[in-house]
């Protein structure tokens, strides 16, 4: 039998992620259950409780119903199943439209959760939001560029950074957050060239996805990578492993030894 021993041995905090700006590639996964949380404890510096479960847990169509109740409950479930990354609750759609609500529910998030920090959608327009929370000790993950929230009203999910108006745009959006408090900000879905000017413009850490490798870190959804989700694969995504397969795989070995009465075998039978 192996034994693994874990990239990670100290809690990661906020101080940990400040530092590594720069000097090392920031790693960040996202999780929904205690079962998954601890087979990546101390293996990535970030986990996050992603709204993205409305899909791939839950299976609808779109991000845009998660609600609250649902974000805590799946991250005290990823708390109690990993001790060392630092903790990130997305807040879903709807939960901070304005500062006052903001604050009421990122409140929730740190009564009744172990998570250490929010995160929001949306650039300068929301930066507003992101200093109510900072200005109440609650630590923000900012999140810029091709936003799922904004789904419905952005009719689709658009590539952002195409040309130097959108570059500089998304640049503003991420100095503005950086003002506001964010501790790091998620690139998602822009361009390279896009990429590369957020990240050179502000002192944050930036964690990309879908947005190449010049971001200070990277994220990946777990069902994505795993290949565990199939309903459809962005073209950012590298499946490290062939999930959906193998799980196949076993329930048709599963099938075949109950009806050959193969299983249970005198090994495992009382
Ligand atoms: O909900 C999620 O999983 C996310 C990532 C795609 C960054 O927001």
């Amino acid at each position: 039998m192996s034994i693994h021993t874990p990239k990670i041995e100290k809690k990661v905090t906020l101080t940990t992620i400040a530092k590594m700006k720069g000097v090392e590639p920031i790693t960040m996964v996202t999780a929904y259950d205690a079962l998954f949380a601890q087979l990546f404890d101390g293996e990535v510096e970030m986990i996050l409780v992603g709204d993205s479960l409305n899909m791939s847990f839950l299976g609808k169509e779109d991000t845009l119903s998660a609600t609250m109740d649902q974000m805590i409950y799946h991250t005290q479930a990823v708390c109690n199943g990993a001790k060392l990354p630092l903790i990130v609750l997305d807040m879903p759609f709807g939960s901070y439209t304005n500062p006052e609500l903001a604050v009421k529910n990122a409140t929730r998030c740190y009564q009744e959760t172990n998570a250490q920090a929010v995160k929001i959608e949306g650039g300068k327009e929301r930066a507003h939001i992101v200093e109510a929370l900072t200005q109440n000790s609650i630590a923000v993950l900012g999140h810029i560029g091709l936003m799922p929230q904004f789904l419905r009203s952005d009719g689709g999910y658009k590539i952002r950074g195409k040309d130097a108006e959108d570059i500089a745009s998304l640049v503003e959006d991420a100095i503005a957050l950086e003002k506001a408090g964010a501790f790091a900000i998620v690139v998602e879905g822009v361009k390279k060239e896009a990429a590369k000017a957020i990240t050179n413009a502000v002192s944050i850490p930036t964690i990309g996805i879908g947005a190449g490798n010049v971001t200070d870190g990277q994220v990946l959804v777990w069902s994505d990578m795993f290949g565990f989700f199939e309903a459809f694969k962005p073209k950012f995504v590298k499946q490290y492993m062939d999930g959906a397969k193998q799980i196949r795989q076993g329930l048709e070995n599963y099938r075949n030894d109950v009806k050959s009465r193969e299983f249970p075998s005198e090994e495992t039978t009382y």
